[in-house]
């Protein structure tokens, strides 16, 4: 006979969760400044929010130059990388802002429909134009894109339906590591 299912309950702060129960699919956001000076900062508080559009979000801070960015250019791409990118992901805050890609040894191309660039290396990317920002008590928002393009590697479209998602492999949140974003 199968023991009955014990729950425990959670405090609600946030920091404490381990496990957090909704997992994160961690992406790369690039964004450009009015300068066009380019930022990449890894995310995973990110979500498809509508068919219309169609929407994409995903949760940020605005202390963030993510935020600032997005505010000023009113555009993003959300770099979605497979497994192998797990390391230098979590690896690139190690590094200062301006020095983030070239410590990473990402690749970046000018998209389709922005300015902001995406980042080579990963097997997707959704190209978006600022929809609307939820804002949040204590400086937390939550950033909408509608998305002008979208681009998937190729090798993912394989016949086979169910091999798909192998072929895309993505990074969730590595809970070794830590779990705040989880
Ligand atoms: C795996 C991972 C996931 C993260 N997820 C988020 C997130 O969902 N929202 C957020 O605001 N910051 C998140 N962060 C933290 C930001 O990436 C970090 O604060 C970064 O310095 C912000 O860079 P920016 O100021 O260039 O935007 C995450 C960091 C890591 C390593």
């Amino acid at each position: 006979m199968s023991r009955p299912r014990r729950f425990v309950e959670l405090s609600l702060d946030k920091h404490s969760w381990s496990p957090s129960p909704l997992l994160g699919q961690v992406v790369l956001v690039t964004s450009v400044d009015a300068h066009g000076v380019i930022d990449v900062a890894p995310k995973s508080w990110a979500s498809m929010a509508a068919f219309a559009g169609p929407i994409v979000g995903f949760g940020c801070n605005v202390d963030h130059g993510t935020y600032r960015n997005i505010e000023s250019t009113g555009e993003f791409v959300i770099n979605v990388p497979d497994g192998s990118l797990a390391e230098r992901t979590w690896n690139m805050l190690a590094s200062p802002r301006d020095e983030r890609i070239t410590q990473s040894g990402l690749t970046l191309r000018r998209g389709r429909t922005v300015a902001a660039p995406f980042v080579v290396e990963c097997p997707a990317h959704l190209e978006c134009h600022l929809y609307q920002t939820i804002a949040f008590p204590k400086g937390e928002v939550f950033i909408f894109g509608t998305i002008s393009s979208i681009a998937v590697e190729e090798a993912c479209l394989t016949d086979e339906l169910s091999e798909r998602y192998h072929a895309l492999n993505p990074n969730t949140v590595q809970l070794d590591h830590h779990g705040l974003f989880g």
